[in-house]
């Protein structure tokens, strides 16, 4: 299986060490969104895998995937994964934060293979960092194995 992974991962550089625990397994290119939501690399051609993550901000993936993914021809058929990182997690809460970039990527033809989410350290709202932030130090290493395996799933 031939995968890319497309990143925009700014506020703590969470989402980066998801893509890179993922991209690890799958033997994957991570490529970086450029802040108007453009890649250096969009040809897509090459791949059969492509995983999509970002940050969550209200509620949704950050803009610049979301533009990304808008962006993109129709894949017919092709694979895609949809991963993040948010200040608050739960498996229903992901289901909900991830459907702006489902309903896109699913409009695209996109066949969505899987979805991960783990918590990421969260200083947004000032009081937060006073305090140290939210969820200091995750995702961990237990957050980080649950990502490979998750990786590790969409190869079988
Ligand atoms: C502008 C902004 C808005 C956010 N909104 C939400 C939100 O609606 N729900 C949530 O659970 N976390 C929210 N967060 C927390 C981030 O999703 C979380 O810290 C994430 O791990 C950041 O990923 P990154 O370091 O890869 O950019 C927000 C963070 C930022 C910077």
């Amino acid at each position: 299986m031939n995968a890319v992974i497309y990143l925009y991962s700014y506020h703590h550089g969470n989402t980066r060490k998801v893509a890179e625990a993922m991209a690890n397994v799958l033997s994957a290119p991570i490529v970086e969104l450029e802040d108007d939501g453009t890649a250096r690399n969009s040809d897509t051609s090459g791949y059969d895998l492509i995983g999509f993550g970002a940050g969550i901000d209200r509620g949704k993936h950050y803009k610049q995937i979301l533009d990304y993914a808008e962006s993109l021809p129709q894949a017919s058929g092709k694979k895609a994964f949809i991963f993040s990182t948010a200040g608050i997690y739960n498996e229903k809460k992901k289901l909900k934060d991830h459907a702006a970039l489902r309903n896109i990527l699913a409009a695209r033809g996109f066949e969505i293979v899987g979805e991960f989410s783990c918590l990421g350290f969260d200083t947004i709202i000032g009081i937060l960092k006073l305090f140290g932030g939210l969820n200091k130090g995750r995702p961990n290493a237990e957050d980080l194995e649950r990502a490979k395996a998750f990786a590790v799933g969409l190869t079988k």
